[in-house]
């Protein structure tokens, strides 16, 4: 084929590696993976330790910076988010021309990449100061861009950030607070969605992050790359799958259907997988699931839910870790599998469930570009191909085609 005799300039030799299994794209300090035993690291922290003993926002400052913050810093951090959280009142007029059903991760791509006509015109991204505000700008209003797409999609006005709460209560007030009055929110619930968020903060070289990388690897601005990053997130083979998981346990309504629904991923003929298992990774169970596994209990327990849709969960789960066809494969639940019902039950709905997933990303996206920035390594992403069209031919006027 033509393509193979355009050899790389240094090695002589390019590789053919669709999905990106084998290829390291970048060096990173940020977050390590050991994917056979389960493993995973944010700038050398065990997840554990950070989702028992951390909040979000120091997370998101950890992995911006590299180490966890001291009172002072920690303090100085979270002024500066909070005092980012407003969105420009034009941004409401940007907002409003969506239709009303639109899907909020379909907003919140546009209300993101639209970040960069309020913000770019002066930003000069040789200055680390000016990369580091649009970081902190973008972590501050992901949240309130987030609510609004909420609220605007159930036709409800939008309320403005309390700049008095923390970062996770804020958001869940900016979301939730009904119209005609205050909202009694439930700490169990904030702080269930905090610890989601670290779950979901960075996974290295993700579909979504590699794609933020990708884009700031020309030199486009942050919030375009971040906007990217949603985009690629919204695949249900990506974060769309914590929305696609509750769907599919919807769908299989009762315990007694879990087997033919096992039956029916194993049968390529069919289509269907089963959503919120396997990782390209994660060989071994994917230790964010383990802890979310846990807390589901946890959450249902303390807030009396009930939902039968956590049967079916422990079911399929049973039955995939039993199966040949899973166990060969190494087919384990992701972090995708039990958030939803974890979100259901904090009465977040089932079209936010993604979205929930890119406010808690955008640390992980920010962190990342800002590492690029900084690299000296750093070159334009430009993959190679095999080319398999046609060899040289002469072009003929349409008159003479068959
Ligand atoms: N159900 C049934 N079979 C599966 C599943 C599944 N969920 N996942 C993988 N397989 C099978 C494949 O058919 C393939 O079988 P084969 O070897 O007989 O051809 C084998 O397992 C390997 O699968 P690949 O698609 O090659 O694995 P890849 O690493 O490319 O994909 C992915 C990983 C996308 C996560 C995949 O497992 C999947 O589609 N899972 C369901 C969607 C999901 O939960 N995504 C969330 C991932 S976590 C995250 O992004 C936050």
């Amino acid at each position: 084929a033509l393509g193979i005799a355009r050899l790389h300039k240094d090695t002589g030799y390019y590789t053919y590696d669709p999905g990106f299994g084998s290829t390291a794209s970048c060096r990173s300090a940020i977050t390590y993976i050991d994917g056979d035993n389960g493993v995973l690291l944010y700038r050398g922290y065990p997840i554990e330790q950070l989702a028992e003993k951390s909040s979000f926002l120091e997370v998101a400052y950890l992995l911006m910076h590299g180490e966890l913050p001291t009172k002072a810093q920690f303090g100085a951090f979270e002024h500066e988010v909070t005092h980012h959280t407003m969105m420009h009142e034009a941004f409401r007029t940007f907002l409003y021309g969506f239709r009303h059903d639109a899907h909020p991760m379909a907003m919140l791509t546009g209300m993101l990449g639209s970040l960069s006509s309020f913000y770019y015109n002066d930003l000069d991204l040789r200055d680390p100061e000016q990369r580091r505000l649009a970081a902190i700008r973008l972590i501050a209003k992901v949240p309130t861009i987030a609510a609004a797409c909420y609220r605007y999609s159930i036709g409800w006005p939008i309320r403005y950030p309390k700049n008095d709460l923390e970062y996770t209560t804020r958001f869940l007030h900016m979301m939730k607070e009904v119209p005609s009055g205050p909202l009694e929110l439930n700490p169990i619930v904030s702080k269930a969605l905090d610890l989601l968020f670290i779950l979901h903060a960075d996974h290295e070289q993700n579909a979504s992050t590699s794609t933020v990388r990708l884009v700031g690897s020309t030199g486009a601005n942050p919030y375009v790359s971040v906007a990217a990053g949603v985009a690629a997130l919204w695949g249900p083979a990506h974060g769309g799958a914590n929305e696609a998981v509750l769907k599919m346990l919807e769908e299989i309504g009762d315990a007694k259907h879990v087997q033919s629904a096992v039956d029916k991923a194993k049968d390529k003929e069919s289509g269907f997988r089963l959503m919120g298992f396997g990782h390209r990774v994660y060989k071994n169970f994917d230790p964010r699931a383990k802890i979310i596994r846990e807390m589901t209990h946890k959450v249902l327990g303390e807030l009396g839910v009930n939902d039968p849709l956590l049967e079916v969960a422990l079911r399929l789960e049973e039955a995939a870790l039993h199966d040949d066809y899973f166990v060969q494969r190494k087919l384990y639940p992701n972090v995708d599998f039990y958030s939803g019902i974890i979100y259901k039950a904090l009465g977040i709905p089932t079209e936010m469930f993604t979205v929930m997933f890119a406010i808690a990303r955008t640390a992980g996206w920010v962190s990342h570009w800002l590492e690029q920035q900084n690299d000296p390594e750093n070159r334009i992403g430009r993959p190679r191909q095999i080319y398999t069209g046609a060899t040289p031919r002469d072009y003929s006027p349409i008159d003479a085609r068959a």
